[in-house]
């Protein structure tokens, strides 16, 4: 954990708060790729992930985004309301889910709301890169898009889809003349989300194509109704033996019987809880591993997936 100090708090739109945190120390802070998030610990003993925004050449700081919500259970109404310049907290070392993928001819990003923050640090390394790149940015209203002043200044390179202005726009109209040897990177609402990945889908752009990087879990995601309620997880280096009952994930169980391994979301979205998988079959249900990944059954995130086998051997 990184001991961090609160240099600035700035409302970036209605809604917004960007948080810029230095080191206690003064030193570095550990490196980032362009869309990696961080767990940040708060000081009423909550931990949300955020992703980072600023440019990912910079040691000296990580500035996050924090969107007020509506449903807020304490982390981001904190943030807005409570947390004060020069408090310090705690945060995770930088973890990356959400990439730039380097064989990409041109990066097409897809924001919606506050998910422009990890599309904000792309933009900042294509930049500096020299990299082809353009955003289609949805807001509700032109006031609550974050960073509009500097995102303007792009030009033609960032389309604006206010919805009081000219309606909400078709996700496959954010799909338009996209080239072949384009990538497109998405991040916002839930439900913009699926429907970008359904229309990405329908216009024949492959999985290896199309980043997601998500805040909430898609309704979308279930168990298959083929796989055992309830089924055996073993532990490969103490032997130990636990069963997973029906409405439990594993992580849960494994807390059941007094074993505490690393988390954070609990809903799959973050890849904190991911262990090595040695043996049985997984039934996937997590965002965080791609289609290879799922195919390899290789590591597993313990907080949503299932097994489709009696039993599980776990690396740990
Ligand atoms: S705890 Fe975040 S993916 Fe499992």
């Amino acid at each position: 954990m990184i001991e961090v100090i609160v240099a600035r708090l700035e409302r970036e739109a209605e809604g917004v708060m960007g948080v810029e945190l230095v080191r206690a120390d003064g030193s570095a802070l550990p490196p980032f790729e362009a869309g990696a998030h961080v767990d940040l610990h708060l000081g009423n003993g909550l931990s949300r992930q955020y992703s980072l925004c600023n440019d990912p050449a910079e040691s000296h700081r990580y500035c996050l985004g924090v969107g007020l919500a509506a449903d807020s259970r304490g982390g981001s109404r904190f943030v807005h309301e409570c947390l004060r310049q020069g408090d310090r907290l705690a945060v995770s070392s930088p973890r990356s889910l959400f990439s730039l993928a380097h064989e990409a001819k041109a990066h097409r990003f897809i924001a919606g709301g506050i998910g422009i923050t990890p599309i904000l640090s792309m933009i900042h390394a294509c930049e500096r890169a020299g990299l082809r790149w353009s955003l289609d940015y949805a807001v509700r209203s032109r006031g609550r898009a974050a960073w509009i002043g500097l995102l303007s200044a792009f030009g033609p390179r960032v389309r604006f889809h206010v919805d009081d202005e000219s309606g909400r726009t078709e996700a496959a109209a954010l799909l338009h003349e996209i080239d072949t040897d384009e990538h497109i990177y998405c991040c916002g609402p839930t439900a913009m989300m699926d429907a970008v990945a359904l229309a990405a889908e329908a216009s024949g752009i492959t999985p290896e194509r199309a980043h997601f990087e998500r805040f909430a879990p898609s309704d979308a995601k279930a168990a298959s109704e083929a796989v055992p309620a309830s089924f055996a997880v073993v532990l490969a280096h103490s032997g130990k033996r636990c069963i997973v009952e029906a409405g439990e994930s594993i992580l849960e169980c494994l807390e059941r019987h007094g074993v505490t391994l690393p988390h954070s979301c609990r809903e799959g979205l973050c890849g904190s809880c991911g262990v090595p998988l040695i043996s049985g079959e997984a039934e996937h249900l997590d965002y965080v591993l791609d289609d290879t990944e799922r195919a390899a059954n290789r590591r597993l995130m313990i907080c949503v997936s299932r097994s489709r086998s009696p039993e599980l051997v776990l690396g740990v």
